[in-house]
């Protein structure tokens, strides 16, 4: 199957849509299928089409310690995408340093991992850039604290109340996994703007196959391929196969219905 290929008229049909400002947010089929590399890849699509751009990784767990501070990967992919500058405590307000899930990585150090600061960093990040690109931590239903303060990064994406990008990392077992993604998004009522097929496994036998039964089977609930990311393509260059006018049109929807009001959030 060929690449997605963005035309010059997707690309005057998207200049037409555009909207002022942009945020999403990145979910994936697991932990490890692409988001950070999608991520990347979306920041460097929306800085083409004219948008000051910046990552945002609300949560992660897995730091090093380097020039003296403490770093994660994710964030620092995000922040070599990003066209501004931002700070680390902006990008990413809790940063554990186990490689674990948040919730066990936060209780290790003591802390727990609570909406308001996430939020307060959002909006000041939507203070320096046109366009923030949020990514989840591991797969939709990963737990960011349990008992009486339990929430999940399904409840973050709801309280941000972004459109949703689903990144799908073409592995064996990525059909059913996507279509459970899909369907978690849709029942917390989140839009989900669109899906990104990553090609994340070279052996894997008959991948056009399955790409095209993803396409006919989130085609049936209305999400659309954004685009096919290769294997092994930075994400500078990989931009160029994705196709963000759903996104921009799903942006444009929801300012025309008025935004899902974050302040319904209740933790
Ligand atoms: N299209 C791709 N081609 C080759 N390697 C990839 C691709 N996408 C992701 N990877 C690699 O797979 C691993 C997981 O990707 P990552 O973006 O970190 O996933 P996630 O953010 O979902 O955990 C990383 O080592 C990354 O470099
Ligand atoms: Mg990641």
């Amino acid at each position: 199957m060929s690449q997605t290929n963005v035309t010059s008229q997707t690309k005057e049909r998207n200049a037409a849509l555009r909207p002022e400002r942009v945020a999403c947010f990145v979910t994936g089929t697991d932990t490890g299928v692409g988001k950070t590399h999608a991520s990347a890849t979306l920041l460097h699509a929306l800085h083409h089409g004219g948008y000051s751009t910046t990552g945002m990784k609300p949560v992660a767990s897995g730091g090093e310690w380097l020039d003296e501070r403490w770093q994660n990967d994710d964030v620092e992919q995000l922040r070599a995408a990003g066209s501004v500058i931002a700070p680390q405590e902006e990008m990413c307000p809790f940063l554990m340093r186990m490689p674990v899930s948040p919730h066990l990585a936060a209780a290790m150090e003591g802390m727990r991992i609570a909406p308001e600061p996430i939020l307060d960093a959002f909006h000041a990040l939507q203070g320096r850039a046109d366009a923030v690109v949020v990514e989840g931590v591991g797969g939709f239903q990963v737990p960011l604290d349990v008992g009486a303060a339990r929430w999940s990064t399904a409840d973050l994406a709801v309280m941000l109340g972004l459109p949703v990008v689903m990144v799908v990392g073409v592995r064996l077992g990525c059909l059913s996994h996507a279509m459970l993604t899909a369907e978690s998004i849709r029942a917390r009522g989140l839009r989900l703007a669109g899906w990104i097929a990553n090609r994340i496994d070279p052996d894997m036998l008959l991948p056009d196959e399955n790409i095209v039964t993803l396409i006919d089977m989130l085609g049936a609930l209305g999400v659309p391929l954004l685009g096919q990311l290769p294997w092994q393509v930075a994400p500078a260059i990989a931009a160029s196969q994705i196709d963000l006018g759903p996104l921009y049109a799903t942006i444009r929807d929801m300012e025309r219905m008025g935004q899902p009001s974050t302040t319904e959030y209740e933790n």
